[in-house]
């Protein structure tokens, strides 16, 4: 057993961050998503990795490596252009050969282990087998829809889903894809989309099994579908603090990173703080995770994602739901957040300016 792991094509939902950035390197809890997919690779006993890349070739490159760090094997494979699903799979051909594959894309996290499925494609050995999730939003993914243990028909983002049930981006093939890769056509949005191939090996005759997914899963390629995704793992997160702490409020699951000082600094977890950042009168709130060596200065950040060496100081509005690049410089006038803690007592008057 082999995998492919697709961290070529574009990014383009996540711009302006995917101008400078691979979108699988984005991190979720100060994590790169594609790491995710490694370790979820790696525990299903796989050592074999075939990884598409793209115009971010060497940038993926410098954080993956060898592989090594995970027991791996890792194996890199230029895809021209972004051509599609399928035709990364006909990229990948001459390192897969007749050996059965697990495809994980990586912009996908999932909660539960992969193990399990890749020992019962093992065992039953059929053509394929897909993974499925039941989604409010099908029509912004592959729908699949089911008859008993069948798969009966696949489309991919259509208007009017005809099911609940999203393609995940896991799935296991024997060598029958390549055939189906080559004999469909590019769709509407000119690519090789694999729920066509997938399809083709339906109508053919093929075995395609289903599974649904215990757990969460998200495709990281839009802003909700990111913080959402951090919010998830960060619902895991254990306490850690390894940073210095002065005077500050820290309530739920806190984790800070080596060489951080907070001062003064109310955090509510679970939140997450990298290495060497400084910290002074601000207030972090649940579901964020702030990257290595950021300064935050009176300033208030809740549900959002602040990578590495950014500076956010001064502002007096909280800034929520938000992506910040590295590097970025948020500045405002305000010297403290605007916030009171009162506790008073009968007929207390109080006057604000
Ligand atoms: O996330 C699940 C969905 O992934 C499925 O429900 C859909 O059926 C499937 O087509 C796919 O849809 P997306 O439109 O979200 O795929 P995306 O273009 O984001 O590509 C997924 C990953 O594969 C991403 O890490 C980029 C990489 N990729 C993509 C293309 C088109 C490549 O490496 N090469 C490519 O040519």
């Amino acid at each position: 057993m082999k995998a492919l792991i697709l961290a070529g094509g574009k990014g383009t939902r996540l711009r302006p961050i995917t101008y400078s950035m691979a979108k699988q390197l984005v991190p979720v809890a100060n994590k790169p998503v594609l790491f995710y997919g490694l370790e979820a690779v790696a525990q299903a006993g796989i050592r074999e990795v075939g990884m598409i890349v793209g115009e971010t070739a060497a940038e993926i490159q410098a954080a993956v490596g060898d592989g090594s760090r995970w027991g791996l094997q890792v194996t890199y494979i230029p895809q021209p252009e972004p051509l599609g699903l399928a035709h990364a799979v006909l990229v990948a051909e001459p390192f897969l050969g007749e050996t059965p594959f697990l495809m994980y894309l990586g912009d996908n996290i999932i909660k539960s282990s992969i193990t399990p499925l890749v020992r019962e494609f093992e065992r039953d050995r059929p053509n394929a087998l897909i993974l499925l999730a039941e989604v409010p939003n099908p029509q912004e993914f592959g729908v699949a829809v089911v008859r008993g243990r069948r798969v009966v028909k696949l489309i991919e983002k259509p208007k009017e889903p005809p099911s609940p049930f999203a393609l995940v981006g896991v799935y296991l093939f024997d060598h029958h894809i390549f055939e189906a890769a080559r004999a469909i056509k590019p769709s509407w949005r000119n690519e090789l989309e694999i729920t066509d191939a997938i399809q083709y090996l339906i109508d053919h005759r093929y075995t395609v099994r289903w599974h649904t997914i215990t757990g969460w899963w998200k495709d990281t390629g839009s802003l909700d579908a990111l913080l959402e995704a951090n919010r998830l793992v960060l619902e895991d997160l254990e306490s850690c603090i390894e940073g210095e702490v002065v005077e500050c409020q820290l309530h739920g699951r806190v984790a800070i990173g080596k060489g951080s000082r907070l001062t003064r600094c109310t955090i509510r977890g679970p939140a997450i703080i990298g290495q060497n950042c400084t910290l002074k009168e601000c207030y972090i709130g649940p579901f964020t995770s702030i990257g290595d060596g950021v300064q935050l200065h009176a300033c208030e950040v809740e549900y959002s994602i602040v990578l590495d060496g950014s500076r956010i100081e001064g502002i007096e509005p909280r800034i929520e739901h938000s992506l910040l690049g590295k590097n970025v410089l948020v500045s405002g006038k305000a010297r403290r957040p605007r916030a009171l803690r009162l506790m008073l007592g009968d007929s207390s008057s109080v006057e604000l300016p």
